[in-house]
């Protein structure tokens, strides 16, 4: 079985790599039409190779004015959004810092990518569907959404449980309304330049360990992370809101 999103408006937020990337193309193999957003663009020009559904805009998320934007660009070039993906986010670069020595623009910076983006988004967007009487909603958190990060960043860890809060109180409110929303937590995947760098420094020893740590034995890949949004925005999860998926090849 394979699912089919012929037309549905997709808008996926950090899509220039890693899941974001993934997801899109997943979608728009599928039929959808998808609406990329990132601050990377030439990462977004691989996005779009070779699948002519995929629209970029290059954006930067912090600017909630040009989030707004891209929002009511998406409805007049093509409707209501169906499904939107916040999707980006990420340490973007930041190191663990003992909490007296992190710094406070770190943290707003973290905060500013993982979560007032998504909320700027579904601010925006919730309008559209409202009136369509239907969408979904699908929140990227983390393993780091559910209990401490490997990396012991605050910021990032904060972040990632506050987009489960967001994602169970958005499902109670936007309910009625005919809109789930639901959020995905993945384990660590080494799939962006970033990720790929914290896998490195394990070096093979802890690398080994870590996979060993997983029921499946096995690095995750992107598209895995795809599935679960799919899943998320599919009929198959009509009944199915305020959840969370943790998607991590089995970590205890
Ligand atoms: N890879 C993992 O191991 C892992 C694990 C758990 C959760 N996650 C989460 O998954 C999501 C995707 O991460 P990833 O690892 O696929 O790749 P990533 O971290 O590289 O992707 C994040 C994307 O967000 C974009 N971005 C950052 N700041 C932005 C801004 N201000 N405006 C617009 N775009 C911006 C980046 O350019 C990048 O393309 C993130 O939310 C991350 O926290 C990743």
């Amino acid at each position: 079985m394979d699912l089919d999103f012929n037309g549905r408006i997709v808008a996926i937020t950090g899509a220039a790599t890693g899941f974001g990337q993934a997801t899109a193309r997943a979608f728009a193999l599928r039929g959808a039409r998808v609406f990329a957003a990132d601050l990377d663009a030439a990462g977004l020009a691989e996005t779009t190779a070779d699948r002519p559904g995929i629209h970029a805009t290059t954006l930067d998320l912090t600017d909630h004015d040009a989030v707004a934007a891209w929002i009511q660009g998406i409805e007049s070039d093509a409707g209501p959004v169906g499904v939107l993906v916040n999707n980006a986010g990420g340490v973007l670069g930041r190191r663990f810092a003992p909490i007296e020595e992190a710094s406070y623009a770190d943290w707003r910076a973290i905060l500013d990518v993982n979560l007032d983006a998504a909320f700027a988004t579904a601010k925006a967007a919730v309008p559209g569907m409202k009136r369509a009487g239907t969408g979904r909603i699908v929140n990227i958190s983390s393993g780091a959404g559910l209990r401490a990060s490997r990396t012991g960043i605050q910021a990032y860890t904060s972040a990632k449980h506050a987009t489960i809060g967001l994602t169970r109180q958005l499902a109670q409110e936007l309910g009625p309304f005919g809109i789930n929303v639901n959020a995905v937590a993945p384990g660590l995947f080494a799939v962006s330049p970033g990720t790929r760098k914290q896998w490195d420094s394990y070096g093979a020893e802890g690398q080994k360990r870590v996979i060993d740590g997983l029921a499946l034995r096995r690095m995750g890949e992107a598209e895995d992370i795809a599935k679960a949004v799919m899943f998320f925005s599919s009929d198959l999860a009509d009944f199915v809101t305020g959840q969370v998926l943790p998607v991590n090849g089995g970590s205890f």
